[in-house]
């Protein structure tokens, strides 16, 4: 496991960066990251390029043997280039040019920031691609898919249809722009959705240009990635993930890349606003399945973090080492934390590094060190990957779908996965999250919760899996709409009437109001949301709603179908149901099950194809207790155990 740092050599005196190199290497760092926001240190004027003291810094810590992650800074650039060219500014939906002055603020559509930012990037590829302490590339800073309106993006966004609709009548029809005389008769009245509220706009055009706007992350990423590429084939590419409002479809960007990095700061409150965030231990796990590969950290939380909002509290012991760790667990081999120290002006100012203004280092400092001592016992376990036997599917398609046109007061896609990776996991089991166009035979159980949007590719995919003895789990909301994002003039859920063995008969969208459902057990739960009111066909019943007019009716269903079964949860639930119908599918399955976890305790397992790692971690502020069923060689201390004993944020990984 290799640990390392972001350090920007142009926010510092240069006299601190020896100095910097040095306590780094001490401390056991391998690997650092440098330059996504130093364009106009790179560039200062047109055509003038100034390396010699990046040359400086990669010398300063290669002598180290530190690995170097360069930064292709295409996501900063200088303001003399907005300044010769403003069309390269972003436009947001009222048609205003943003203000330069911030960051990420260019519009990768723009052919002049195109021409400069391929022009820096082979400056930068021509003087270092083939220079031994580059370890890897990163392009851009969490690029997202923004919805830029400008002149460049109207017109890319009208060849993009054209190509795919071939002509006007054929986007019409597509778009259903009879409705409120939105017809066009003239390519150039197609505009991009508009600053009104999403529920006034067009369903169809506003994916369309979400899926245009991906795209267009996605085609600036691989020219980028290309440019490298030409100098040096085997450069290692990789661009920061993060999940922002505006996130590219992360299986078509990380198809770009070599491997997939991430930016990961679990949340620090623990308070109601920090529920609303998804848990650390999903994201990781949906990074994960972005490429079915072990991935890097890129940015790794180090102490309070505020600027964007007021700060967090500090880290709680154990927090900087214990989340890094949880991040191993979940297949990350590199971890790299933001930042070495914390920046004294600028925007981030109070977005914590791992060492303080002060540049004295203390208590967090001292825990990452830590970190930097053990990493190299764990190296046994860079050789191991995560093997799943449960799946739940994840499509940029229906996320943006729901965010179009909310279905109902807290009705939310991405939560729904989560409950569910929540409920398995919460049995020690490992969880992917992956397309549904992925190669879903090697799982035992898949979930595939609300597929809105309607995919063939997806749904021949969800046949063949059942049809060959998977067993699938579907919920509401499902085949609902077409691929454009209009709606299907069929019985739902369409297209998986059959593999269910039900129909929706009528639906109940009863937002924050609750419904009662009783299962065959007659244990009752609690559900919400959404009701679909279900007649069985080939299907039983599993589930029943208690209350109201559909009382009797059936919520929740179970079908056999070829050599598969597929159930349906017509309503949404609260974790306690999730995890008993989990618990149910597991037994069903074959799926191995850890009873009785201490509340907070996750557990992953990492494989060799011939040894098993299992990772403990305590992802709570109260101690932990668990009894191996066998003696079992820790990997951090080396001695046999039999009892764990986890002290706040600890991890224990022991080898089975
Ligand atoms: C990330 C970003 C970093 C820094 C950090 C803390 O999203 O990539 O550059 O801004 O957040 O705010």
């Amino acid at each position: 496991m290799k640990i390392g740092v972001d350090y920007y050599p142009e926010q510092w005196d240069s006299s601190l960066w020896k100095a910097d190199a040095d306590l780094m290497a001490k401390t056991g760092v391998k690997l650092v990251r440098i330059g996504e926001f130093a364009w106009s240190r790179l560039e200062p004027k047109d055509g003038e390029f100034c390396f010699e003291w990046l040359d400086e810094v990669i010398k300063t810590f290669s002598r180290h043997a530190m690995g170097i992650v360069l930064c292709v800074p295409t996501s900063c650039p200088p303001l003399w280039l907005y300044e010769t060219y403003p069309d390269i500014i972003r436009v947001d939906a009222d048609g205003k040019k943003l203000q330069t002055g911030i960051r990420a603020h260019r519009c990768i559509n723009a052919p002049m920031f195109n021409y400069f930012a391929k022009r820096i990037a082979e400056q930068l590829a021509q003087r270092y691609a083939n220079d031994p302490a580059i370890a890897a590339w990163q392009i851009d800073n969490e690029i997202d898919a923004y919805p830029c309106t400008c002149e460049a993006c109207q017109g890319q966004f009208r060849d993009w249809l054209t190509e795919k609709y071939d002509t006007l009548e054929n986007i019409n029809s597509a778009f259903g722009n009879s409705v409120w005389s939105g017809n066009y008769s003239d390519i150039s009245q197609i505009k991009p959705p508009n600053s009104y509220p999403r529920a006034w706009q067009n369903p169809a055009l506003c994916l369309e240009y979400s899926r245009f706007s991906s795209d267009s992350a996605i085609r600036f990423v691989k020219d980028i990635a290309l440019v490298i590429k030409k100098v040096n084939p085997k450069a290692k590419v990789t661009s920061n993930l993060c999940f922002c409002d505006n996130m590219p479809d992360i299986y078509g960007i990380s198809g770009e890349l070599d491997f997939v990095s991430y930016d990961n700061y679990p949340p620090l409150k623990r308070d109601d606003k920090a529920d609303e965030k998804l848990s650390a231990a999903f994201c990781l796990d949906f990074i994960r399945g972005a490429k079915q590969k072990n991935f890097w950290i890129m940015e790794q939380l180090s102490g309070p973090t505020g600027s964007w909002a007021p700060m967090s509290p500090a880290p709680r012991p154990g927090q900087i080492k214990g989340y890094a760790m949880q991040a191993m667990a979940h297949g990350a081999d590199t971890v790299m934390f933001f930042r070495w120290r914390t920046a004294v002006s600028g925007a981030e100012m109070f977005w914590h590094g791992l060492i303080d203004h002060s540049n004295v280092p203390g208590r967090r400092f001292a825990e990452f060190a830590e970190l930097c001592k053990l990493a190299p016992k764990l190296s046994v376990i860079e050789t191991t990957e995560l093997v799943s036997e449960i799946a739940v599917l994840y499509s940029s398609d229906n996320e943006r779908a729901f965010d179009i046109q909310p279905q109902t007061e807290g009705f939310d896609y991405m939560k729904q996965l989560e409950a569910f990776h929540a409920a398995f996991t919460g049995y020690g089991a490992n969880v992917d999250i992956v397309s549904p166009r992925t190669d879903l035979s090697k799982y035992k159980a898949v979930v595939a919760p609300a597929m809105f949007v309607y995919d063939k590719a997806s749904a021949e995919n969800i046949y063949r899996y059942v049809i060959k003895g998977g067993t699938l789990i579907l919920t509401a909301r499902s085949g609902v709409k077409d691929p454009v994002n209009n709606c299907i003039m069929e019985t739902l859920p369409t297209v998986y009437r059959e593999v269910i063995g039900a129909v929706v008969k009528e639906y109940d969208p009863i937002g924050i109001e609750e419904q009662t459902i009783t299962d065959f057990a007659g244990n009752k739960y609690k559900c919400s949301r959404w009701c679909d009111i279900l007649e069985l066909g080939t299907a039983r019943a599993y589930a029943e709603y208690a209350d109201g007019f559909y009382k009797g009716s059936a919520a929740v269903t179970m079908n056999r179908y070829c050599s598969g079964v597929a159930y349906y949860i017509g309503t949404v639930c609260g974790s306690d149901f999730y995890r008993k119908f989990a618990s149910n599918i597991m037994k069903q399955t074959g799926i191995p099950r850890l009873k009785d976890l201490p509340e907070g305790v996750e557990v992953t397992t990492r494989t060799n194809g011939l040894d098993d790692y299992i990772f403990f971690f305590n992802n709570s502020e109260n101690e932990a207790s668990i009894t191996l069923p066998k003696e079992m060689p820790s990997i951090i201390d080396g001695s046999e155990k039999s009892d764990l004993k986890l002290g706040p944020f600890d991890m224990e990984i022991v080898r089975k």
